[in-house]
């Protein structure tokens, strides 16, 4: 068995929603109703939101794929969530999710590294993420890293108003989990 983690290109695409929207039903489709993840994962996980997102410098994901088949996802990029701190040239960790079958394993760690060495590559830098208030591992996992809760936040997914929390990892203080 062969796994690896590489960043997506453009040609990825299909790919990526393909895996993206596993991932994402996998992990939080119990928590609503049917008719409100399609409505998420039509609009918010289209193939056309990722062609843009694997077109601009700004953005990066990454496959982790076992044998050629996907397994997981992760993806980066300016911050944007709803903090009255986050700042120009600040980090956000998007997205991170690999399928049930694989956790466990180190996997996850290695992805995130990889991330943060890409949101770091010119420098420390403030980075933040946005986890839902009941992923309780997720939240440990990130605190490994240094990540601290600073805020809420309703994140909609369709009708359904998830309740988020803020996490941030000021410049200064880099952990690597
Ligand atoms: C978070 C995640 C990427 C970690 O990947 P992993 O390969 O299991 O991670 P590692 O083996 O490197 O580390 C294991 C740690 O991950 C966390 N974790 C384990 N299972 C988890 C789960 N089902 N959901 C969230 N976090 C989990 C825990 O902190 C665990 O360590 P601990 O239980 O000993 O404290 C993975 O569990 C996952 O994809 N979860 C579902 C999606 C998700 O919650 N993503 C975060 C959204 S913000």
């Amino acid at each position: 068995m062969t796994t690896i983690i590489r960043r997506a290109t453009p040609a990825d695409a299909a790919r990526v929603v393909d895996i993206t929207r596993r991932n994402f039903t996998e992990t939080f489709g119990h928590l609503y109703p049917p008719e409100d993840l399609a409505y998420f994962l039509d609009n918010s996980y289209s193939l056309d939101a990722h062609r843009t997102l694997l077109a601009d410098d700004g953005y990066a994901i990454w496959l982790l794929e076992r044998d050629g088949e996907a397994l997981g996802h992760a993806v980066a990029g300016p911050a944007g969530l709803p903090h009255p701190d986050v700042a120009e040239g600040d980090g956000e960790l998007k997205r991170l999710y690999i399928l049930r079958e694989a956790h466990n394993g180190g996997w996850g760690s290695k992805l995130f590294r990889t991330v943060l060495d890409w949101l770091e590559r010119d420098g420390p830098r403030t980075l933040w993420i946005g986890v839902w208030s009941e992923n309780l591992g997720a939240q440990r996992f990130y605190g490994r890293y240094g990540f601290e809760r600073v805020g809420e936040y309703l994140f909609p997914v369709g009708n359904t108003n998830d309740h988020e929390f803020i996490l941030r990892r000021p410049k200064a203080a880099a952990v690597r989990g």
